[in-house]
């Protein structure tokens, strides 16, 4: 679906990303875990195209799109929800939400998909009227995902989903989020610090360490890798 061939990144010369090789497989799950700081972020905004890479390809749907811009990219399906929801505090839900289909031109379709998310996430729509930047944490990441689903995504890139959640929340996300990808054949990459809640939903995961990928396999195995236990999962 997306795939990652020699990429290598940053900002200006501070260089992030180093030959990272990676694939979003098609209709699924696949995790991203590491440490804070060794450039998951960094990844996600350069394959959403918020940063330029130094070197490498981005593939998808066996196109070239390395030079594709970010509302290209976003009207082409590959839609980030960015670490930390930014979103707009002084505007209610409901703006927020349609916001997230601003490059698309299908107004009867968007209208439609905005019911969609409502029935998918009934907070939001209890909420609808309410100022973002009033939102319960959890909420706020409701309406972040919202958004990204309001672009009608093929890719969705979730940076940090869990982050600041209170578990019951984070299992009604993942609830949601294995539900949508199953129904809509939406492919996601999850960003995730809490290596247990990402790879235990995944099929595929890849673990980052300085900004490579160190190891990469099924997320079951990733799970059983003593290496992985140790480093990540305090067992
Ligand atoms: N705008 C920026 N300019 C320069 N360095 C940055 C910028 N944003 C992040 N970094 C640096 O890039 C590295 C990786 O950050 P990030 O991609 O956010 O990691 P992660 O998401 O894995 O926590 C960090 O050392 C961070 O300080
Ligand atoms: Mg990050």
């Amino acid at each position: 679906m997306l795939r990652v061939e020699g990429l290598s990144g940053g900002y200006g010369d501070v260089q992030i990303l180093w030959d990272v090789n990676l694939e979003i497989e098609e209709g699924g799950i696949t995790a991203l875990v590491g440490a804070n700081g060794v450039g998951k972020t960094t990844l996600i905004r350069t394959l959403a195209g918020a940063l330029t890479p130094y070197t490498g390809r981005i593939v998808y749907g066996g196109k070239d799109i390395t030079k594709v811009s970010q509302s290209k990219r976003a009207a082409m399906g590959i839609m980030m929800v960015p670490e930390g929801r930014q979103l707009y505090s002084g505007l209610p839900v409901e703006d927020n939400l349609v916001m997230g289909a601003y490059v698309r031109r299908d107004r009867k379709a968007v209208k439609k998909d905005l019911e969609w998310v409502y029935a998918i996430l009934p907070r939001l729509k209890e909420r609808r009227k309410q100022l973002a930047g009033t939102l319960s944490g959890g909420e706020a990441q409701m309406c972040a995902v919202g958004r990204g689903l309001m672009a009608a995504p093929r890719v969705l890139l979730l940076d940090e989903l869990s982050l600041g959640l209170a578990p019951v929340m984070v299992d009604t996300l993942i609830a949601v989020l294995k539900d949508i990808q199953s129904k809509k054949k939406i492919s996601i990459l999850l960003v995730d610090q809490d290596v247990q809640v990402a790879l235990g939903i995944a099929e595929k995961g890849y673990v980052f360490v300085h900004g490579h990928v160190e190891i990469s396999g099924d997320s079951k195995s990733l799970l059983e890798n003593p290496e992985i236990q140790k480093a990540y999962l305090g067992i």
